[in-house]
C-alpha cells in the first residue's frame, strides 16, 4: 500500500519524508492557501522533496480551460498529477488530457458511481473522500470498497486514493480493503506510530539497562 501525505507544508513534507515510508503528496487548493506563497514556487518545491505523484489541482470550471490549466500544471515536474473534480466538464477534460499521457486524480469523489465515469474517462488515480462522507452520516469506507469492487471487475487501470482521511483506523481499514493508497494528514501519520505501551516498554527497557553490567 503506497502512502501519500495530503499537505503543501514544506517542513510537515520534508519530515514525514524522512521517515522513509512516504510515497506521494495530494494537496489542494485549501492546503496551498494555507502556506500564503506562491504557488509554482511550492509545488516546484515539494517536486524536490518527494520522488513521486505530486496531486495539484486545477481550479478551472470549463473543459477547455482546465486542458490548459492541467497541461500547465503537468508541465512543471513529470511527477504533476493534476487533480480535476469530478463534474461533467471536469470528466470531458480527463478524456482529452488522458489521451496526451497527463495523469489526472479524479476529486472530490462521493459515489462508486462518479469513480466508475472516473475510470471511464481515463482518470489514474481516484480520490473518494472518506472523512466528509463520515461526516455527513454516511459510510465512507464503504464506498471505498464498493470502488475498488468494480475496479476489479473490469481491471481498470486506476489505483483509488483514500482521501479526507480522519484517524488511523481510515487508513488500517484501507489496507485491509486493499486499496492502492492512502493520503493521510500529517497529524494521522503522527498518531499511526505512537502507542502508549511502546513509551511504557522503551522506558522500562531504558531502566532496566542500567541495571545491566557493561565491560
Ligand atoms: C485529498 O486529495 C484531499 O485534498 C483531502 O484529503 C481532503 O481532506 P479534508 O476533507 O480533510 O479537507
Amino acid at each position: 500500500m503506497k502512502i501519500f501525505i495530503d499537505s503543501a507544508n514544506v517542513q510537515q513534507i520534508e519530515e514525514v519524508n524522512g521517515w522513509g515510508i512516504l510515497d506521494g503528496v495530494t494537496t489542494n487548493p485549501t492546503l496551498i492557501a494555507k502556506e500564503q506563497t506562491d504557488f509554482g514556487t511550492l509545488v516546484r518545491q515539494i517536486c524536490t522533496i518527494v520522488n513521486g505523484p505530486i496531486s495539484a489541482e486545477a481550479i478551472s470550471m470549463k473543459a477547455g480551460d482546465i486542458v490548459v490549466e492541467a497541461r500547465e500544471l503537468a508541465s512543471i515536474h513529470k511527477n504533476i498529477v493534476v487533480k480535476i473534480p469530478v463534474t461533467e466538464e471536469g470528466l470531458r477534460a480527463t478524456k482529452t488530457l488522458s489521451k496526451e499521457g497527463v495523469s489526472i486524480n479524479t476529486t472530490l469523489v462521493f459515489s462508486p458511481a462518479q469513480a466508475l465515469l472516473a475510470c471511464k474517462a481515463g482518470a489514474r488515480y481516484i480520490s473518494p473522500f472518506v472523512g466528509r462522507l463520515d461526516d455527513v452520516g454516511s459510510d465512507g469506507m464503504d464506498v471505498v470498497a464498493q470502488i475498488l469492487d468494480i475496479l476489479d471487475n473490469y481491471q481498470f487501470d486506476a489505483e483509488v486514493i483514500v482521501a479526507s482521511v480522519r484517524h488511523p483506523i481510515h487508513v488500517v481499514e484501507a489496507a485491509r480493503m486493499g486499496a492502492h493508497i492512502a493520503t493521510v494528514p500529517y497529524e494521522v501519520l503522527k498518531k499511526m506510530f505512537k502507542h502508549p505501551l511502546t513509551d511504557l516498554g522503551i522506558e522500562k527497557f531504558l531502566q532496566d539497562w542500567q541495571k545491566v553490567a557493561r565491560h
